[in-house]
């Protein structure tokens, strides 16, 4: 059993969106460890080790109708903070004239629409917190180091990016240049892995024989999402922030993530 550690966000509520595996569930189980109630949208459910403290609503992101209705569900009373993690990586990395357009719209669905949903009926509400709302894009290296077969991971990762950038713009209050003090309404950080993480949706991409023991875990974003979570993100606004392997973290600018392009065998 582990014990809150800042008893002020104790019941507090949270919406992990893309939360059942991988990154997403990593920062999902630090927030419940933190003491937050967390809320996971997916299509399928939590499992294993601490699954039993989240919460879930079965959400296909590609079903516009069930979407409408768990975000409903999920802004009906306060939230705190948001994080979007959810992601369609595609069975293969595969070159642009092999991808189909259903392929390119389930990318664009799962990674980048899904989020301008989420973004849409989540900031009204995170805006009515006491201190800032905190939203939180998992984001990705692909923004920084594009490469040949993964172009719609790549162009949906970048957008996503972009859309938070701006409206991290957006919930800037007070004009700097006016001699005003400047607050944030909600405040929007994006958190991105050095270098591979070890999830099933990469799983899925792998040979069963891989060995992935040079790989990070989904765990090393917990002191971040802790940190995150118990400071709604103060001094943050709109960063970008690499995490390793061993759970400290940097600003893209002062830590390239590693480029995972590489050369499609002709
Ligand atoms: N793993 C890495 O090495 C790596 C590197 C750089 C960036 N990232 C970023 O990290 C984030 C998470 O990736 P991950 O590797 O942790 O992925 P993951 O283990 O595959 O998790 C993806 C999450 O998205 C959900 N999801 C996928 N399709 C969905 C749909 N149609 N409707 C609802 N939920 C859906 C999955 O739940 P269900 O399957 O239950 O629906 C799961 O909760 C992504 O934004 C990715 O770009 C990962």
């Amino acid at each position: 059993m582990t014990t809150p550690l800042t008893p002020s966000v104790e019941g507090r509520r949270a919406l992990v969106v893309g939360g059942s595996t991988g990154i997403g569930r990593g920062i999902a189980d630090a927030w419940a460890d933190a003491g937050l109630d967390v809320l996971v949208l997916s299509r399928s459910a939590p499992r294993g080790p601490g699954a039993e403290r989240l919460d879930w609503l079965a959400t296909d992101l590609t079903d516009a109708a069930r979407v409408d209705e768990v975000l409903t569900a999920a802004t009906a009373g306060p939230l705190h903070a948001v994080c979007y993690s959810a992601v369609h990586y595609g069975d293969r990395r595969a070159l642009f004239d092999e991808v189909t357009e259903a392929e390119w719209r389930r990318q664009v669905d799962v990674n980048l629409h899904g989020l301008w949903l989420t973004l849409s009926r989540t900031l009204p509400v995170l805006r009515r917190t006491e201190d800032p709302g905190l939203f939180v894009g998992v984001s990705s290296e692909v923004v920084y180091n594009a490469g040949p077969g993964r172009s719609g991971y790549a162009a949906s990762k970048a957008a996503c990016a972009v859309l938070l950038d701006s409206v991290a713009q957006e919930e800037l209050l007070g004009r700097a240049d006016e001699g005003e003090g400047q607050e944030e309404r909600v405040r929007v950080v994006q958190v991105l892995p050095a270098e591979m993480v070890d999830t099933p949706g990469i799983r899925r991409r792998r040979p069963e024989d891989f060995d992935y023991s040079s790989y990070m875990r989904p765990a090393s974003f917990a002191p971040l999402a802790r940190e995150l979570a118990t400071t709604a993100g103060a001094g943050l606004h709109g960063a970008h922030l690499v995490v390793d392997g061993d759970g400290t973290w940097q600003p893209v600018g002062d830590r390239t993530p590693v480029s995972q392009s590489r050369k499609v065998p002709a």
